[in-house]
Formats: structure tokens, C-alpha cells, sequence
């Protein structure tokens, strides 16, 4: 479904920022809302003794049914419809035949293509009834990546999307992930630039780190999407090569937004119809 001139390595590699035209604003808004319709279809679904790999079969049959593949399978050898990462999982997580427990937290990530186009997105879900500490991290997840969105302007940079997120996780407290970043998204997963979501840092070993300070233009399309932990910022892979925890095994969460940037601001490409946007849903 691509054009015969699109090469989907070429942006990545020479990290230039695709400019996209109001067309393919139009084809992220298809995209997106059903990314975010998938999305909004699981909350009443996420409860204590529910098999993830239920909730991914779900996620699955509600895209083939719209007339979307997951992007997700076959991406890089993964091969399901989602990723649902519990509790100090940081973001990755493989469903499972595994039940939800009570008072779990869980993000559920999830990427239609649609006509060619990548709605990116994901929110945190509660089993049950979680502990105020986790709801508080879930809370304040979902303040840094609206934060961050709120950073996104044409003239701004992406390093100040980086600090509105960072800013406001570690004044509660917590850590920004630095090992994963959001990204350019559209007809291509994972397209340049990566959006980190720190404005800086100070690494004991490989020194400061700082956001780069490329500005926004209208047309230029991407995820925001902070990983916060509870502990430490430190990730771990699994064996199986995708799951990423949180090395102190601490509670992480995440919400992710695909985005384009406007003439005057900023459009959410997977905002929730329902206005469903972060948990309790009920
Ligand atoms: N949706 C994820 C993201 O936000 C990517 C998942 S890739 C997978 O970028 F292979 F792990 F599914
Ligand atoms: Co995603
Ligand atoms: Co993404």
C-alpha cells in the first residue's frame, strides 16, 4: 500500500523529518480513531482473571474486523496485535495465558494500519482496584504525556517536549524511562525523529545527555509516549528479547499519543471518542 517512490528506510537513516501534507492528516485521523476505538472496545474487559492474550485476541478481531491490520505482527519477528505490559513492566509485554491479578496496572498498546497509516496508541487500565501509589503514578503518567503534547507548536522543540515530562515526573517523585522514545510515525512505524521524553540528564558514566533541540514544523507527524517508574529509570530485557522491566522492579506506566503538528499548535490523532481517556474507566 505504499507508493512506488516511498522508501521506508530512507527517513530513518538520514533522520529528515517528514513534512506531510493536509492528505495525510486526513489518513492519520482515520487511524488513529480506531486506534483509539480499540482502545476505548477493551476497558470494560480489563478485570482480574482475564488472559491478556484474550484481550490481544480482542484487539485483533475488532482491527480485521474495521478493515485494519495490526502493525504490530510480523514487526521485527513479534506476533501479536498488542503489547500489554503489567505492573514493573515497562513496555513490551508479550499477552500471555496468564490472568490479571486484583489491583494490577497495565498499559495496552496497540498500532492499526490503516489505507497505509500507523495509529499509534496506548493507555493504562486498572484491574480491580489498584494502591493509591500506583494510581498516583498512573495520574501523573497521563499529566506528562498531555504535558508534552501541550509542548508541541510549530517554533518549539522537541527538547521541550523532553522537559515538560521530565519537569513534572520527578516534582512527584518518579524517574523518566530513557531507554525507549517515541518516534515520527504515519505510513512508516517508526520513522525519525525519536521524541524523548527527557529535556536532560546526567548519566554517572556516559555524562550528560540532552534532547535535541530540532524544531517543529507543521506537517511533522509522531508518538509521545513517557514511561514512568515508580523506582529507578533502570530497564532490563528479558530472555524472550522484547519484554523491558524496570531493574528495581518497580511499578512503570505509560500513555502514548500519536500527533501532528499544526499551523497553530498541535492535533491528537488518537484522542478517545468515548472520552476515555486514562483509568478508572468504569
Ligand atoms: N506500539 C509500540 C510503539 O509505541 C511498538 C510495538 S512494536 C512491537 O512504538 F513489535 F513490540 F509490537
Ligand atoms: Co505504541
Ligand atoms: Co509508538
Amino acid at each position: 500500500m505504499q507508493e512506488a517512490d516511498f522508501d521506508e528506510t530512507l527517513d530513518m537513516r538520514t533522520g529528515k523529518i517528514r513534512i506531510h501534507t493536509p492528505e495525510d492528516f486526513e489518513g492519520m485521523r482515520k487511524a488513529g480513531r480506531l486506534a483509539a476505538e480499540c482502545l476505548d472496545m477493551l476497558a470494560p474487559h480489563v478485570k482480574p482473571g482475564v488472559a491478556t492474550a484474550h484481550l490481544d485476541d480482542l484487539a485483533r478481531e475488532f482491527m480485521l474486523d474495521n478493515g485494519a491490520v495490526p502493525a504490530t505482527v510480523g514487526y521485527r519477528g513479534y506476533r501479536h496485535a498488542s503489547c500489554i505490559s503489567i505492573n514493573h513492566v515497562i513496555c513490551h509485554g508479550i499477552p500471555s495465558d496468564k490472568a490479571l491479578k486484583e489491583g494490577d496496572i497495565l498499559n495496552i498498546d496497540v498500532t492499526p494500519l490503516v489505507d497505509g497509516w500507523h495509529g499509534d496508541t496506548s493507555r493504562m487500565y486498572f484491574a480491580g482496584e489498584p494502591k493509591v501509589k500506583a494510581r498516583r503514578l498512573v495520574e501523573t503518567t497521563y499529566e506528562c504525556l498531555m504535558l508534552g503534547v501541550a509542548a508541541v507548536k510549530p517554533g518549539a522543540t522537541l527538547r521541550d517536549i523532553g522537559f515538560a515530562i521530565q519537569r513534572h515526573a520527578e516534582a512527584q517523585g518518579f524517574s523518566v524511562v530513557r531507554d525507549f522514545c517515541g518516534h515520527g510515525v504515519g505510513r512508516v512505524f517508526h520513522d525519525a525523529p525519536n521524541v524523548v521524553h527527557y529535556g536532560e540528564y546526567r548519566d554517572r558514566i556516559t555524562g550528560v545527555h540532552r534532547a535535541p533541540d530540532t524544531r517543529l514544523e507543521p506537517g511533522m507527524f509522531f508518538t509521545i509516549e513517557p514511561m514512568i517508574n515508580e523506582g529507578k529509570p533502570d530497564v532490563k530485557l528479558l530472555k524472550d528479547g522484547w519484554t523491558a522491566v524496570s531493574r528495581d522492579k518497580s511499578l512503570s506506566a505509560q500513555f502514548e499519543h500519536s500527533v501532528g503538528v499544526t499551523e497553530t499548535g498541535v492535533e491528537i490523532f488518537t484522542q478517545s471518542p468515548k472520552g476515555l481517556n486514562k483509568p478508572p474507566y468504569a
